[in-house]
């Protein structure tokens, strides 16, 4: 019952379209006829709005890292790498946006980092190494989620690995498009339309 409760709780918190509602309230227009249509980070730089990019990708990623804070501190590390899931899905299917959200990847973040910190600095490492190369956010996002099982694996986490697989497994998915657009050489770089 308790882990029910807080997968509940997670997936209501990782249901709020942090970017959607920044982008609103500054009368930036509808972020999903922008761009890619993402409601992340990524898609509000395309703006041009810096600040509320960062916004977004500080919110989109905190509550990831909330889920998982609370629940830790009030149900054990059991029940709170599911609640971290469970607010990753939010953001994936939210039920404010008829279950039509974004790809996860701040809120994958987040989550990762506060489950076990290391494991978090070697996904946004990841991350930040795949974009810095390629000059392409979803390169970035697509490395971070297919290591981090292995990270968790490797860093000393293996209890990790049944949450980090359904995490990389819908990062993946949720980026079909871009995987598409990689592959005929038509993903727009960091910041371009
Ligand atoms: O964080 C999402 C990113 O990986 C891709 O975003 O807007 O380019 O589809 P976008």
């Amino acid at each position: 019952m308790e882990l029910l409760v807080w997968i509940v709780a997670g997936y209501l918190l990782g249901s709020i379209p942090f970017g959607l509602v920044i982008t609103r309230a500054l009368g930036l227009g509808d972020l999903r006829q922008i761009g890619s249509g993402n409601i992340g980070a990524t898609n509000v730089l395309r703006t041009g709005n810096k600040p509320a990019a960062l916004a977004t990708l500080l919110l989109d990623s905190g509550k990831g890292a909330i889920a998982v804070l609370l629940s830790l501190a009030f149900a054990g590390p059991d029940v709170a790498k599911w609640a971290g899931l469970a607010a990753f899905a939010g953001h994936c299917f939210p039920v404010w946006l008829k279950f039509k959200g974004g790809k996860g990847v701040a809120t994958f973040l987040g989550t990762v980092l506060a489950l076990a910190w290391p494991v978090g600095l070697a996904a946004c490492a990841t991350w930040l190494a795949a974009a810095a190369v390629s000059r392409i956010s979803s390169v970035g996002a697509l490395a971070a989620a297919a290591l981090t099982p292995l990270w968790m694996w490797f860093l000393g986490r293996p209890d990790l690995v049944v949450v980090g697989i359904p995490l990389a497994a819908l990062i993946w998915w949720r980026h079909q498009a871009n995987i598409t657009r990689i592959l005929k050489g038509e993903e727009p770089k960091i910041g371009k339309k």
